[in-house]
């Protein structure tokens, strides 16, 4: 079966709505930001410090290319794989991508008390959340389907994953 590839910004709920979609559809799930950390030995916010935002770029990138030659994954992206092209090119080959949306303030609301995602940190969350999600969602917006996330339960975006990946398996 083709993979499942889930975008969006963080505290979309990839992860979460990721896991429960791949139990219903018999799938294995991945979440790439755990995978890179399993592979560094060592957390995110340790890379970005350590080594640099681009550094962590590259560790996504590769286990992109490699996922994306694969088959039956559940994939819960981090939030700035759509930063650069390659990775959708490379996912559309393989995968149905679907798209999560979100407001600043539902972001703010799900993430805002969480310290491990290093673009948050530092400033004035709102303006930082703002800004990113400004430049991105166009991006997420024309990955694939599209779910809005906002007011919805996590079962409700369970079902519409679902429902969007049996339409196109
Ligand atoms: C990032 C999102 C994070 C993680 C890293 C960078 C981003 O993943 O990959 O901190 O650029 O939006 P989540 O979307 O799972 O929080």
């Amino acid at each position: 079966m083709k993979n499942l590839v889930l975008v969006g910004f963080m505290g979309s709920g990839k992860t979460v709505v990721g896991k429960l979609v791949a139990e219903r559809l018999g799938m294995h799930f991945m979440d790439m930001d755990d995978e890179v950390e399993r592979r560094e030995g060592r957390k995110i916010s340790e890379v970005f410090a350590q080594d640099g935002e681009s550094y962590f770029r590259r560790l996504e990138r590769v286990l992109t290319q490699e996922l994306a030659s694969q088959t039956d994954w559940v994939i819960a992206t981090g939030g700035g794989i759509v930063l650069d092209p390659r990775n959708l090119d490379d996912f559309r080959k393989t995968s149905v991508i679907i798209g999560f949306g979100i407001h600043v303030d539902t972001v703010l609301q799900r993430v805002g008390h969480q310290t491990h995602r290093p673009l948050l940190e530092g400033g004035d969350k709102h303006k930082r959340v703002q800004k990113l999600l400004a430049q991105r969602e166009p991006l997420y917006r024309a990955a694939g389907e599209y779910i809005d996330t906002n007011d919805r339960t996590i079962d409700e975006v369970v079902n519409k994953v679902v429902a969007a990946y049996q339409k196109n398996p």
